[in-house]
């Protein structure tokens, strides 16, 4: 497989950790350019503290982490310290980080290296509210021939929602911006509650992180033991569902995953469905297909990797 750029946009979150520990982990398929940070589960200073920590964890301590919108584009931030806890990533306890976010604005930076890089090089990991990705496009609309793929964890349809019983998390908090990146033409994949409700951290994949015996798969552990709580009083399966990984292993391994090319749709103001991804799976719309749409996943193969991943670290 050729080496991917990439850029994580993300607001850690224990799952977008996870996520952002993957992909670090896994060195030979994919160049981790920068993390940019955006308000989400918790506010965007926590978010980039956040990710400053785990890239420190990770022993990344040179991966540049630009913090960026802190709050959506038309509405009033929501977060979901109930949860993620207070900190976002509440399980672990990890050290200040060892340095400071870059100065330049996440967007700008965005915008920048889109702009210095040629079409095709650099693909977008979106683990968050689409906030950031969205703004560099108004702000800078040439940017978007210059995306390779987005790949954002975003939307459900046949698993309804998580924040509001129609709405992903995602999706809800900022539906104007995904509006504006599904009708923006660029490649889009998305990984939505369909799937990622089918990639269960069962106990016995969080005793094999916490075997792994490195810090990384004991933060894992600790993390995914602190977050399952939450879904599991919810859900009451077997393991929580772990969501934003499944953009790092769906870069590393897509035949693991199910997915189709439909076109989705963003409900903006429903009255009961704000934030609705509204996909039409079965085609009946007859509007272009412009998202393809995971839908299912090999969860063994999931976790294998990640773990695999996460045991590179220290
Ligand atoms: C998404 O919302 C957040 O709480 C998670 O980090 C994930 O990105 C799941 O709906
Ligand atoms: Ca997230």
């Amino acid at each position: 497989m050729a080496k991917r750029k990439i850029i994580i946009d993300t607001d850690p979150g224990q799952d977008d950790s996870v996520a952002i520990l993957t992909a670090l982990g896994s060195p030979e398929e994919l160049d981790v350019l920068a993390v940019v940070s955006v308000a989400g589960n918790v506010p965007l200073w926590r978010t980039t503290e956040n990710a400053l920590k785990i890239t420190d964890l990770a022993g990344r301590p040179e991966i540049p982490v630009y913090a960026g919108c802190a709050r959506p584009m038309r509405r009033d931030p929501v977060t979901a310290e109930h949860v993620h806890g207070t900190t976002g990533i509440n399980g672990v306890d990890l050290p200040a980080p060892s340095r400071p976010a870059e100065s330049q604005h996440g967007v700008d930076y965005l915008i920048d290296t889109l702009r210095a890089n040629d079409a095709g090089e650099i693909t977008l990991c979106v683990l968050g509210p689409i906030t950031n990705i969205a703004m560099a496009m108004v702000k800078a609309p040439d940017i978007s021939a210059k995306i390779t793929e987005i790949v954002w964890m975003a939307g459900a349809y046949f698993e309804v929602g998580n924040i509001t019983p129609t709405a992903e998390f995602n999706v809800y908090v900022d539906p104007e911006a995904a509006d504006v990146v599904v009708k923006s033409g660029v490649k889009l994949t998305m990984v939505p509650l369909d799937v990622t409700h089918r990639a269960l951290a069962t106990h016995e994949w969080l005793d094999k992180f916490r075997a792994l015996g490195n810090r990384c798969g004991a933060a894992v552990a600790d993390m995914l033991n602190f977050s399952e709580r939450f879904d599991l009083g919810k859900y009451g399966w077997v393991g929580a569902p772990l969501h934003d990984p499944c953009v790092i292993a769906y870069l590393l391994k897509p035949e693991i995953f199910v997915a189709r090319h439909i076109n989705v749709e963003i409900e903006l103001n429903g009255t009961y469905s704000t934030g609705m991804t509204v996909a039409d799976w079965w085609g009946v719309s007859k509007r272009p297909a412009n998202v393809t749409y995971v839908r299912d996943v090999d969860a063994d193969a999931f976790f294998g990797l990640l773990t695999e991943r996460v045991g590179r670290l220290p």
